[in-house]
């Protein structure tokens, strides 16, 4: 089988993870299968899947369609120059696919889920996956609805997202839970040097607390650091913003500048620091004591909170959307209400001075994330869900002279 995934980006979001971990997976579970990856930019992405062995197409979203959102629908104008780029990059992509002739598509990323019905060859299966809300935006949302008969099937990564998208598009997905690379997540190995990362001081006798995120507005850096401000303030505790800005679309994200004023505000700038965007953040949840999540709107999944569990971390994630299904309160990881500062706050006090509880939420969360987090598990139910769609749809060209053979 001839697969090819359709993404628009190429730095590492949790989505990229997500299918990253695919790729490993079903290359590992179906070593026959040709799998190629056709990104819509360039960037740490595109070296992740060649060195798995993907055969990586890289075709550049023109700028008018890479930044279009929600958020510019009401720019008619923008509107309109990001219709006439989405067409000629539609026309090019359909050109590049049939180049590839691929067996199946496998589209992630709502551009290349609007795309896809388009450029798809035909009688090929297309299986959207869907990773994020689309009901709290009206404009995708409608695209997507409009869109969804051109798709075999669609894949969401949580109950959560599956009836979001029901009642957004009246249209039912498959729920496929996201893997971790349980290898490279894991309790042993190198861990970084977040003080040196972050221009701090060097420091002996201290936790360490961080939130790993990229600088989306709803993965609340502003409520982590004003839990960290509640703390007392002699509490021997260093917190730590661990990401960066890394999307195209026009004002989605926080900027540096505004949370670096916002730790001076909370008089933090000795104890908060920035490391910028880490490649290896395994290595730097090692160097953590607790792992803090904190969206302040219902998370579709939550790839850190799996992430952090299989490193053995102590991790307090917020109570929303996806994030509910991954991880038992109390049990494998502590749960704190969105957007609430004091009940962080209260949680982070409450792991700070108990040792023992961080080392039992630790094994607790590696084990849950061995147990339900695996690769192979991902591949299996996925690579299923490929052999079903191809079955329902066609026997392919291809896939014919295989049989034949
Ligand atoms: C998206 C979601 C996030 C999820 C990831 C992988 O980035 O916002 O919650 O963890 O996809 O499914």
């Amino acid at each position: 089988m001839r697969i090819l995934y359709l993404n628009p980006g190429a730095q590492m979001g949790g989505a990229e993870a997500s299918l990253l971990e695919l790729l490993a997976g079903i290359r590992d579970s179906e070593p026959e299968w040709h799998l190629s990856l056709l990104l819509g930019a360039d960037g740490p992405f595109t070296a992740k899947a060649t060195s798995l062995g993907v055969s990586v197409h890289v075709l550049p979203m023109p700028a008018a369609f890479a930044r279009a959102g929600d958020s510019r629908t009401r720019n008619p104008v923008g509107l309109l120059l990001a219709l006439v780029a989405a067409i000629s990059y539609g026309r090019r992509l359909a050109h590049v696919i049939r180049d590839l002739s691929p067996d199946l598509i496998h589209a992630t990323g709502f551009k290349m889920h609007v795309l896809s019905p388009w450029v798809r060859p035909p009688g090929i299966p297309l299986i959207w996956h869907i990773h994020d809300y689309v009901q709290s935006r009206p404009f995708s949302s409608r695209l997507l609805r409009w869109h969804s008969r051109g798709c075999s099937r669609a894949i969401v990564n949580s109950r959560s997202v599956a009836a979001d998208l029901r009642s957004a598009t009246r249209q039912k997905a498959e729920i496929v839970y996201n893997a971790v690379d349980l290898q490279r997540f894991s309790p042993h190995g190198p861990a970084l040097n977040l003080d040196a990362l972050s221009g701090l001081a060097p420091a002996d006798g201290i936790l360490r607390v961080g939130l790993v995120a990229t600088f989306a507005h709803w993965k609340g850096h502003h409520t982590f650091l004003k839990a960290l401000s509640l703390l007392p303030p002699d509490a021997p505790v260093r917190g730590y913003i661990i990401g960066g800005p890394i999307y195209q679309t026009a004002g989605s994200q926080l900027s540096l500048e505004g949370l670096r004023s916002e730790v001076r505000r909370f008089g933090l700038a000795n104890s908060v620091g920035f490391t910028g965007f880490v490649d290896d953040t395994a290595a730097a949840m090692r160097a953590l004591d607790i792992v803090v999540h904190a969206s302040t709107s219902p998370e579709p999944f939550g790839m850190v909170i799996v992430e952090a569990m299989a490193c053995g971390k102590a991790v307090i994630a917020s109570q929303g959307g996806g994030a509910t299904e991954i991880f038992t309160d109390g049990v494998d990881a502590i749960g704190h209400c969105p957007a609430d500062a004091l009940d962080l706050s209260n949680a982070l006090k409450r792991l700070l001075s108990d040792s023992g509880l961080r080392l039992r939420l630790g094994s607790a969360g590696r084990r849950t994330a061995e147990s339900q987090f695996d690769r192979p598990r991902l591949a299996r139910e996925v690579s299923q869900l490929y052999r079903e769609s191809s079955n329902d749809l066609c026997v392919t060209p291809t896939m014919a002279v295989a049989a034949r053979n």
